[in-house]
């Protein structure tokens, strides 16, 4: 288990920590109460792997793909799906060969993936960051 504290002065750093445990069949599914900053670390994970491309919001896109230094990566999030809807997505085939986080996994059924990092985004009273990383398997 692995513990960072971070603000938006230092996300940049956290970024790119968290940027080192993604790999294909490895997904970083990102829990965090709305506002935590799990669309805002994403972004910045995105930035850190040198992707030229823009993250845009994906409440409205539920899946972009970008493609980075390391191969491609994709950003899901699943808010507005339900259970069913989530096993349309094709997400164990994409797993396999693409880098992948997932805002809100708490909507994929139980044991969807058998292996992942779990990273908890928690906002603490200063406002501060703090991101706890698992590895589940
Ligand atoms: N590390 C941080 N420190 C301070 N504020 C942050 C941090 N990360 C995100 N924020 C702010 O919190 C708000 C919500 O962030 P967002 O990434 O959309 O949350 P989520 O995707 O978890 O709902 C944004 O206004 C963003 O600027
Ligand atoms: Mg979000």
């Amino acid at each position: 288990m692995k513990v960072i504290h971070f603000t938006l002065e230092s996300i940049g750093q956290a970024a790119r920590e968290v940027s080192f445990l993604l790999k294909p069949g490895m997904p970083l599914l990102l829990y965090g109460e709305m506002g935590a900053g799990k669309t805002t670390l994403t972004k910045h994970i995105v930035l850190s792997l040198e992707c030229c491309e823009e993250v845009t919001s994906p409440t409205f896109t539920i899946m972009q793909s970008y493609v980075t230094v390391l191969g491609t990566l994709w950003h899901i999030d699943l808010y507005r799906l339900d259970e069913h809807s989530t096993d349309e997505l094709g997400l164990e085939e994409l797993n396999k060969q693409d880098m992948m986080i997932v805002e809100w996994p708490e909507r994929l059924r139980a044991k969807f993936f058998l292996t992942y990092t779990k990273a908890t985004l928690k906002v603490l009273e200063n406002g501060t960051r703090e991101l706890v990383l698992e590895v589940v398997n």
